[in-house]
């Protein structure tokens, strides 16, 4: 683990940048690539990093840098995307409420291709490629109704969902864009949802796709890439596990498609972790509860999913052991990092720090309580860079 290993530099970086903040680790970012680009060998396949699980432009361009594409899901994270060097061909916009403006955008920076998610959209790019003189290269995204097995909010292959149209929707929309002269089509695509920890839900909507691809052959519509979305999960406190199970799946239709998948979590989320400082000590009726300085607002995982992520004590935490809660200092009883958490009771100004807080982390971070957000640093065999500086209070109020 990377943390342990490199426990002196995350408390300098602490010293130098204050709390709370997002320390990263180069080394495991890059272990991750790795592991993705070796599981997948062999395999004609783009992976198109999720920016939404973290955009930030240092991270993004290592990521751009190891031949990796981007999938972006609004008009802002397209623009990252492209800053932080990620090449148009190999950008896809997906997404379920795409504005006109972000459609445009798309059309004009001539992106890999564009994730409709509904016949309404579908009609509205048409109109928009028409009225640029853009060709519209686009994929369908469909909703296989196969159960992820994941938290309700992660979930979103499931009939009733918001996302994408079932396989008949999807076949009418194909069939009335071969008639449109902007729109061409090039992929079908499903994302199931986020924290998948087994291939099977892939395995299941996988052979849903290829039969309604062979049914769109037969009618002469021939797609030549197949997008079978992110979601492969992590297990808070360790790396991904290998995504070769995945792979496997889709092998042995190398030779007749190329693939597209698009993680985001297992690429960035045991790069990073939270750092925060122990403010105070209390008891309520019989609870220890331990107030942070980090909040909800910089990291809201275990609030918003219920998500427990390991914390440790990198100032000593030697001694008995209690049950404590860690908490954050925003006014909302949801505000918590741990619950019950069998620990060292924390000195005030130990340094604690939460795991596995590199997706979904800084992304969903915001300024509720008027709390400046964190600054974000990198951590390199060279040494501690920093890579966003931390929101200051005249920018917030
Ligand atoms: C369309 C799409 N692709 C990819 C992802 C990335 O998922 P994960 O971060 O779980 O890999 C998401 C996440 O919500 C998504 O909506």
């Amino acid at each position: 683990m990377w943390v342990n290993k490199n426990k002196k530099k995350i408390l300098r970086a602490v010293e130098k940048f204050g709390t709370p903040l997002y320390i990263y680790s180069e080394e495991n970012l890059l272990k991750q690539i790795a592991e993705y680009k070796k599981a997948f060998r062999g395999i004609d396949v783009l992976f198109c990093y999720a920016l939404k699980a973290n955009s930030n432009r240092h991270l993004c361009s290592l990521i751009a840098g190891r031949g990796f594409g981007a999938d972006v899901v609004s008009g802002g994270e397209l623009r990252a995307a492209l800053s932080s060097g990620f090449r148009p061909e190999k950008i896809i916009f997906s997404g379920v409420g795409k504005t006109e403006e972000e459609l445009a955008l798309a059309l004009r920076k001539n992106i890999f291709f564009i994730n409709v998610e509904s016949f309404e959209e579908l009609e509205k790019l048409d109109e928009t490629a028409s009225r640029l003189g853009k060709r519209a290269d686009f994929s369908i995204r469909i909703n296989p109704d196969v159960d992820p097995h994941t938290h309700n909010y992660i979930a979103t292959g499931k009939s009733g969902s918001k996302f994408g149209v079932d396989f008949e929707e999807a076949s009418r929309m194909y069939s009335w864009a071969r008639k449109r002269v902007r729109l061409n089509a090039v992929s079908a695509h499903f994302h199931l949802g986020s924290q998948l920890f087994s291939p099977v839900p892939y395995r299941k909507a996988f052979k849903k796709l290829l039969k309604f691809v062979s049914s769109l052959e037969k009618s002469g519509i021939n797609l030549k890439s197949l997008d079978i979305g992110g979601g492969w999960g992590v297990k808070e406190g360790l790396d991904m596990g290998s995504p070769a199970v995945i792979a496997e799946i889709i092998r042995p239709y190398a030779g007749k498609y190329s693939f597209i998948m698009e993680p985001g979590r297992s690429v960035t989320a045991s790069s990073g972790i939270l750092a925060a400082r122990a403010l105070y000590r209390k008891t309520s009726g019989k609870r220890n509860i331990v107030i942070l300085d980090a909040a909800m607002n910089d990291f809201i995982r275990p609030s918003l999913y219920g998500a427990s992520h390991p914390v440790l004590n990198l100032s000593g935490g030697k001694g008995k052991k209690v049950r404590a809660d860690i908490a954050g200092p925003v006014c909302e009883s949801g505000d918590f990092f741990l619950k019950d958490f069998k620990t060292v009771l924390p000195e005030r100004g130990d340094v604690l720090v939460i795991l596995s807080a590199g997706a979904y982390g800084y992304s969903m971070s915001s300024n509720y309580n008027l709390r400046p957000k964190p600054a974000e640093v990198l951590l390199k065999k060279s040494g501690v860079r920093l890579i966003r500086k931390r929101q200051s209070y005249p920018e917030i109020i």
